[in-house]
């Protein structure tokens, strides 16, 4: 079991640099089998789950390689089956954005069901209530989720529940599909974007993303060549903008999209945090007098992001106050609180709200990373606490942060690596 050992205290100084969005990867890569030739992205996460979706990809036929600079060359074309089943594909949930990419290419695609950060029941029903409007019939049997479509055709689907996934797996099916599809109550998140201009770069005909009604029509050929790079993950520089509040530290986060960070960023000055932002910068500054309590509640962009949840629940812990923060997304994201409660947190949750009493004095204690975001909330305690810290089952925050210990150890973190 590997562990990450922090010695706290150390307020962060430096300059960070962000890698490219583990949220848009896992929509580009499954984008790009759905392709008729090849392509190049650039600006992929070098993560755990981005090397598991490759691996994936690969064990369907597709060539890809990773060249000296960083960049991926992909070719879809040799991709022989429909049937996504390799043994890791139970282990990452955006594996499912390949049933809308096998569905498109084949009219047909074979998954397991998908698995995932623990954070609440992930229904499904979205997508599979958007595959069967364009004509799929959806089979679940032997934890296997078959959709066949003898035609896949445009069609108004609208969505229950705003859904990230949802709004990405049927923009991708419907970019191949015969006529106009419209996804109406469509999740408007930074990676929605993304995807979408990816899909554009290549040759598909997306219109409205980043609104709640997206225009899609099907094109018969994606001819790919041509090359497109990823946007910076919005959680990352969320992450060490936070660690670097938490220090009291003063950190230059660069190769940011500023207006993706807005959701936080106002928070962070409500806080009273020390913010300045350039074009593709954000500079946190130690803050001039205490922080201040604030209230924080998670909703689909352009709403404060709930990957982003537990990382500030550890922030509104040294502010002065009573903060309240209400996580509307997921069920069940707040088995953090236990841990960080051990490190001397005041806090009670009721329901989908948790009451923080700050300031609090974190102290160093054995913890664990419950899932990617809690377990980097669990670095972020670790790195303001007094003493030290050991984070447990850190490969989880492996799948969603590219060379962690590294870029903190850059920062001044006393931070090391224990373990596998
Ligand atoms: C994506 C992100 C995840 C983030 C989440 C919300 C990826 C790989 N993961 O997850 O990090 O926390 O967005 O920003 O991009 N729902 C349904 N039916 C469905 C689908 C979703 O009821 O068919 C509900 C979910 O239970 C949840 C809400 O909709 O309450 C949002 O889920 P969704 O946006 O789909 O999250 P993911 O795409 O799984």
């Amino acid at each position: 079991m590997a562990s990450y050992v922090i010695r706290g205290g150390r307020p962060l100084r430096g300059e960070v640099s962000i890698s490219g969005s583990k949220n848009a990867a896992l929509g580009i890569i499954p984008a790009a089998m759905l392709l008729d030739g090849p392509c190049r992205i650039e600006n992929l996460p070098d993560i755990a789950d981005v090397n598991v979706l490759f691996e994936i990809c690969r064990s369907l036929g597709a060539r890809i390689d990773k060249q000296s600079d960083g960049s991926v060359e992909i070719d879809p074309r040799p991709i022989h089956t429909s049937e996504a089943t390799h043994e890791k594909a139970r282990t990452i949930r955006a594996s499912y954005y390949l049933m809308g990419a096998l569905l498109g290419r084949f009219h047909k695609a074979t998954l397991f069901m998908p698995g995932g950060c623990d954070f609440g029941t992930r229904p499904i029903d979205q997508h599979i209530k958007g595959f069967e409007a364009m004509g799929g019939r959806v089979t679940i049997e032997y934890g296997k989720i078959l959709v066949e479509a003898e035609r896949l055709s445009g069609e108004h689907i609208f969505l229950d529940v705003v859904s990230v996934g949802a709004t990405i797996n049927l923009m991708i099916a419907a970019a191949k599909a015969e006529g106009v599809t419209v996804i109406e109550n469509a999740a408007r998140e930074p990676h929605i974007v993304d995807v979408a201009n990816f899909l554009n770069t290549m040759g598909a005909n997306v219109k409205g993303a980043g609104t709640d009604v997206i225009k899609i029509t099907g094109v018969p050929v994606l001819p790919g060549r041509t090359t497109y790079s990823a946007i910076p993950d919005q959680i990352e520089a969320g992450t060490y903008m936070i660690a670097a509040a938490v220090t009291g530290g003063d950190v230059k986060v660069r190769n940011v999209i500023p207006k993706h960070m807005e959701p936080l960023t106002a928070k962070l000055a409500e806080m009273c945090v020390g913010l300045e932002e350039g074009e593709d910068w954000i500079r946190i500054l130690p803050p001039q007098d205490h922080l201040v309590a604030a209230n924080v509640k998670t909703m689909p962009y352009p709403g404060f992001p709930t990957d982003l949840q537990p990382q500030t629940t550890v922030l509104l812990c040294l502010c002065d106050g009573v903060s309240r923060m209400t996580e509307n997304v997921w069920e069940n994201r707040f088995q953090f609180v236990d841990d960080l409660k051990m490190m001397g947190a005041s806090i009670t949750t009721a329901g989908h709200t948790a009451m923080i009493e700050g300031p609090a004095k974190l102290t160093g204690a054995t913890v664990t990373a419950h899932d990617l975001r809690a377990g980097a909330a669990m670095v972020v305690a670790g790195l303001v606490a007094e003493g030290t810290t050991e984070v447990c089952e850190v490969r989880i925050i492996e799948r969603g942060y590219e060379d962690l210990i590294g870029k903190l150890r850059a920062l001044g973190a006393e931070i090391e690596r224990k373990g596998p």
